[in-house]
């Protein structure tokens, strides 16, 4: 079974200055809640209960967000704001827990995975890059359908979506003899992080949710700086998928880039035409601007 996480969040979110200089990018709020709190929604759902996160000391708010707030839940307790109190004691639920370690050095993502190999141990685990959000389609999340996959396959899993043909050179991307449906997997030929356009295998970009076995540490530890002079996480992978089988899974629901300001305004439009309360006023907003 799946139970960790690993959720890098040391970067320093150059795209989404000037909001991000003091707040960590994940930090920066979708509609009522942290972007970061969705993806952890997101692991939990499909039953994840570890979460790590790899992360910075400039990102102490994250982990203080996932912590409890004695004083402040004192404070509500005494002034009866019980509504409230139950808003923030709620947001993780109690089988769940956060754990941090520190990437000293901003060598990519591979090394960010790397930094967690002990706390991941022997056992498979699976990772999501925050900065994309994935909205379900569905009640069964395709992480969730990811992970049984993989239990089912021995196969890691590759979580990926059609881009447009301009855009491959900004994503991972992988070969496959034919794009699976969407909610089903298919064994890869290869991998290949930003490849230029014209040069790429596929339009199918790797989403940034993966499930991999603990195997692909001792890989990363071997993997010699790729793209942007990084540890890519995607050259670890392609050395995995010369020993196994690797599979992409094609995704059903819907992703949206918050690492970008576009695919965060896009984010709150969204989530905030969805939220329980806020919503039906905010359509009406919407509506009211006619534009
Ligand atoms: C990372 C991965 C890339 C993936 C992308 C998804 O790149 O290396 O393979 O497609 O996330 O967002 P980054 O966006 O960190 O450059």
């Amino acid at each position: 079974m799946i139970k960790k996480a690993i959720l890098p969040v040391a970067g320093l979110g150059t795209r989404f200055l000037p909001a991000s200089k003091s707040i960590p990018k994940e930090m920066v709020t979708v509609v009522d809640r942290p972007a970061i709190e969705y993806v952890v929604k997101e692991a939990i759902a499909a039953g994840i209960e570890q979460i790590i996160l790899v992360t910075h000391s400039s990102k102490a708010s994250i982990e203080n967000y996932f912590d409890r707030n004695f004083e402040l839940e004192t404070t509500l307790e005494q002034k009866k704001k019980f509504d409230l109190l139950k808003v923030i004691t709620d947001i993780l639920p109690a089988h769940i827990s956060i754990v941090s370690v520190r990437q000293p050095q901003p060598l990519g993502l591979g090394h960010a995975v790397l930094c967690a190999k002990n706390i991941v141990g022997n056992e498979p685990f699976a990772v999501l890059l925050p900065d994309v959000l994935v909205k379900d389609s569905d009640t069964e999340n395709d992480l969730s359908l990811m992970i049984k996959r993989f239990e089912a396959s021995k196969s890691s899993q590759i979580m990926v979506e059609a881009v447009p043909d301009h855009m491959v050179d900004q994503y991972g991307i992988v070969d496959v003899a034919e794009s699976p449906v969407e909610g089903q997997s298919i064994v890869m030929q290869g991998i290949v992080e930003k490849p230029a356009v014209g040069n790429a295998p596929s339009n199918l970009s790797v989403v940034g949710r993966y499930v991999l076995p603990a195997q692909i540490m001792q890989l990363l530890e071997n993997t010699p700086r790729g793209a942007g002079n990084e540890i890519q996480l995607t050259d670890a992978i392609a050395m995995l998928q010369q020993t196994e089988a690797v599979e992409a899974y094609r995704m059903k629901g819907q992703t949206f880039d918050c690492g970008s300001k576009i695919g965060y305004l896009k984010a709150v439009l969204h989530y905030g035409l969805d939220h329980p309360t806020l919503g039906a006023e905010f359509k009406s907003l919407i509506q009211e601007l006619n534009v």
